[in-house]
């Protein structure tokens, strides 16, 4: 596996090389990233993961300077798990200049997460189009963890006819259900006890949806009492169409509960999808 820090030194290294598949990330790898290499291995014989913590996607007062970087630990477990290539560039390589050329999102982008992080994935988006173009890969595995981003990638590689395939990997989980995320290492020991709540709580609004609940106002608000009576800050408890994270229409099978909120300091996010009946 080689490790390259530049732009340059990559593009000479993949001359040639095609079907290459993408995992981008921000470093940090736990068993959910890993998953997303065994998932881009199914596809393609050439595994390029990309780490870079994006400042563009970072808002003011979050956690861009402490988020944890550890690219010597990272690069051992994809070793193990088979990447071919990891793309680690530095800021000054992938922002030689100030980044004023953005990529414009439908405004869905500025509702849920988006609504809470402005800007968040605007950046996000731009840094993946600059990744599709440096690395030309054929597909691009993302995690469902992050449902909104996701969705938005494949809007944007839909809309600007970008010439890749995008992939959705189901979300990894702790034992007890947590969604694996690199921020849980945030949490202390009684806060990382809480934080399946917010998972449970997802599980629990499937099941009332499944039962025949259609107040998706009422579940979302309920959700969010409860959490809050626990000591969460909740952002927000929504059931959207899986189609286009729009509020469902009432012949909506394909649901989707999203859920972010905060525990302590430590802002996590999950999602759930569910297919309810007609
Ligand atoms: O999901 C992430 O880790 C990041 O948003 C991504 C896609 C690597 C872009 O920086």
């Amino acid at each position: 596996m080689l490790v390259i820090h530049t732009i340059a030194e990559l593009h000479v290294h993949l001359r040639g090389v095609t079907g290459i598949v993408l995992v981008p990330t921000m470093g940090n790898l736990h068993q959910g990233h890993l998953d997303l290499v065994r998932i881009a291995r199914q596809y393609g014989q050439f595994v390029v993961v990309s780490i870079f913590v994006n400042p563009l996607q970072f808002g003011m007062n979050e956690d861009y300077s402490k988020y944890p970087r550890t690219l010597e630990q990272d690069c051992k477990m994809l070793e193990q798990c088979g990447a071919d290539v990891v793309f680690a560039p530095s800021e000054r390589d992938l922002y030689p200049q100030p980044q004023q050329v953005t990529v414009e999102l439908p405004p869905i982008a500025n509702e849920l997460c988006g609504a809470f992080r402005p800007g968040h994935f605007r950046g996000a988006a731009t840094v993946v189009l600059k990744l599709f173009n440096i690395v030309q890969p054929r597909i691009a595995v993302f995690g469902k963890k992050d449902y909104q981003q996701l969705y938005l990638m494949r809007q944007m590689t839909a809309q600007l006819n970008l010439p890749v395939e995008i992939i959705g990997s189901e979300t990894v989980r702790a034992s007890d259900g947590l969604a694996l995320s690199s921020r849980n290492q945030y949490l202390n020991v009684a806060e990382r006890t809480e934080a399946v709540f917010l998972y449970q709580n997802l599980v629990g609004i499937r099941l009332a949806i499944m039962d025949g609940a259609t107040d998706f106002f009422k579940l979302e608000r309920q959700a969010m009492e409860v959490l809050s009576a626990r000591g969460w800050r909740v952002d927000y408890v929504a059931i959207r169409s899986q189609s286009n994270l729009a509020e469902p229409t009432a012949c909506e099978c394909n649901l989707v509960i999203l859920a972010a909120a905060w525990l302590g300091k430590t802002r996590l996010i999950d999602n759930l999808e569910v297919l309810r009946d007609r």
